[in-house]
């Protein structure tokens, strides 16, 4: 690409070349002025791009200048009368050199300054000769002609300097895009692997547990130290065995099977289960469940496990104060689809904006004992029913989960064909 880029601009140096060679040889000829002047142009032509690169932020505006000095030098050593000479055009080259490179305002200025140069040399003239009319008309043709010439190709050089942006950010984007893919790729393959570790995991983990057991009963009259020990083998595989579960849980691809289902018992169960198994401060639950609420698309399982999840993470938010939890279930539309609207509520400190955006990635956590999974688990559910999740400060203090879940539609045509 870049050799053929190369050969692309050498073809085009030699047409320059040939374009000014050809200058070179119309009448004047024997004029060794505009020969040298000619050949400057040919050199500045050829080396510009290096010559804006060497100057940082100003390069292009002196290769302009430069043009313009040169057009104006050309000028006064090809005709009699410099205003009238018959190379005017040479103009061009810095009147398109500001086209392609500044934005328009900047090309509109240094149009009017090349045409201020080719104007300059009416002083001189207007000393030997009267200005009629018709050059005056021929002379403001020649300028408007620069300005047109300059504002269409300042305009083609924006749409290309456009797209060409457009084009890069779109490769970044790919490029970016593919690199997400592999990154996905690999984590995939990581996960795949590490779930069927923590299945391997699994089995010993049950013996141990088993074996402590039973040695912990054992000793338990005869040694109480090491019954004590085995105790604490007990308890941290039990830890062990919660952690491998949950991780399997996370890494298992899930099935939902939606069913219409009642919202409000899986929810009193979660509430029930958590609170049953909780040792910390006082919690009061408020219940809030609309009257008239329909049936859910729900997997028993898996909605109960978020459910769970969003109560647990609430009450150990409150940890040893307590606090209030406030769950209400009411009827609720999302992008046009009937649904359910549970929030869960509670008192705790709250999330803090920084981690706001973390909490749902694997493995986050601020817990000393917690594995960062339960939340991810939850999104990943809440996924699989079509349903969402976010997160909000609650009113005065602490954090709202707010789930939507879709309702089933022949449920409510039933209904309103019963009614
Ligand atoms: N109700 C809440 N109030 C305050 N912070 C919360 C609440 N719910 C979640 N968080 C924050 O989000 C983090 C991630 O929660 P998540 O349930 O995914 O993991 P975890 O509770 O730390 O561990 P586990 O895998 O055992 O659930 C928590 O560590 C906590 O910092
Ligand atoms: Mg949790």
């Amino acid at each position: 690409m870049a050799e053929r880029k190369h050969l692309k601009t050498g073809w085009m140096d030699l047409v320059w070349l040939l374009f000014l060679l050809g200058l070179a040889v119309l009448p004047p000829i024997d004029e060794p002025h505009k020969q040298f002047t000619l050949l400057a142009i040919a050199l500045l032509q050829l080396f510009e791009g290096k010559l804006a690169e060497r100057i940082p932020r100003r390069g292009w505006a002196y290769v302009v200048l430069l043009k313009i000095f040169l057009a104006t030098l050309l000028i006064d050593h090809t005709g009699g009368l410099s205003i009238n000479s018959s190379y005017y055009p040479i103009y061009y080259l810095p009147v398109f050199t500001a086209a392609l490179h500044f934005e328009a305002i900047g090309t509109l200025i240094w149009t009017a300054i090349a045409s201020a140069a080719y104007s300059a040399y009416l002083y001189p003239a207007l000393q030997e000769y009267e200005l009629t009319p018709e050059s005056l008309a021929e002379l403001s043709q020649r300028i408007l002609f620069f300005f047109l010439a300059a504002v269409v190709i300042n305009q083609f050089a924006t749409k290309s300097r456009q797209q060409t942006e457009e084009l890069a950010e779109s490769n970044r984007q790919l490029e970016k895009a593919q690199a997400d893919a592999r990154r996905s790729e690999r984590l995939a393959a990581l996960g795949q692997l590490s779930a069927g570790l923590a299945h391997e995991i699994r089995n010993p983990l049950g013996v141990i547990k088993g074996s402590s057991e039973m040695l912990s009963q054992k000793l338990a009259t005869a040694d109480p130290l090491s019954a004590e020990l085995a105790g604490y083998i007990s308890s941290e595989v039990n830890r062990l065995s919660a952690l491998v579960s949950r991780f399997l849980d996370f890494a298992r691809p899930l099935h939902a099977e939606p069913h219409p289902h009642e919202i409000t018992s899986l929810m009193d169960k979660a509430l029930k289960s958590v609170s049953d198994q909780w040792k910390g401060g006082t919690v009061r639950v408020t219940k809030d469940y609309a009257a008239d609420l329909p049936l859910a698309l729900l997997d028993e399982n898996l909605s109960e496990q978020v459910f769970v999840n969003l109560v647990q993470n609430a009450y150990e938010a409150m940890g040893d104060k307590g606090g209030d939890l406030s769950v209400s279930i009411a009827n609720a539309r999302s992008t046009g689809r009937n649904g359910l609207q549970v929030r869960i509520a509670d008192s705790g400190p709250g999330i803090p904006p920084e981690i706001r955006e973390q909490i749902f990635n694997p493995f986050f956590t601020t817990k000393k004992t917690g594995v960062g999974l339960g939340l991810s688990i939850v999104s990943k559910i809440m996924d699989e029913h079509q349903g969402s999740i976010r997160v909000e400060p609650a009113p005065t203090q602490g954090t709202a989960f707010v789930l939507y879940f879709p309702v089933s539609s022949s449920f409510i045509e039933s209904e309103v064909t019963a009614s």
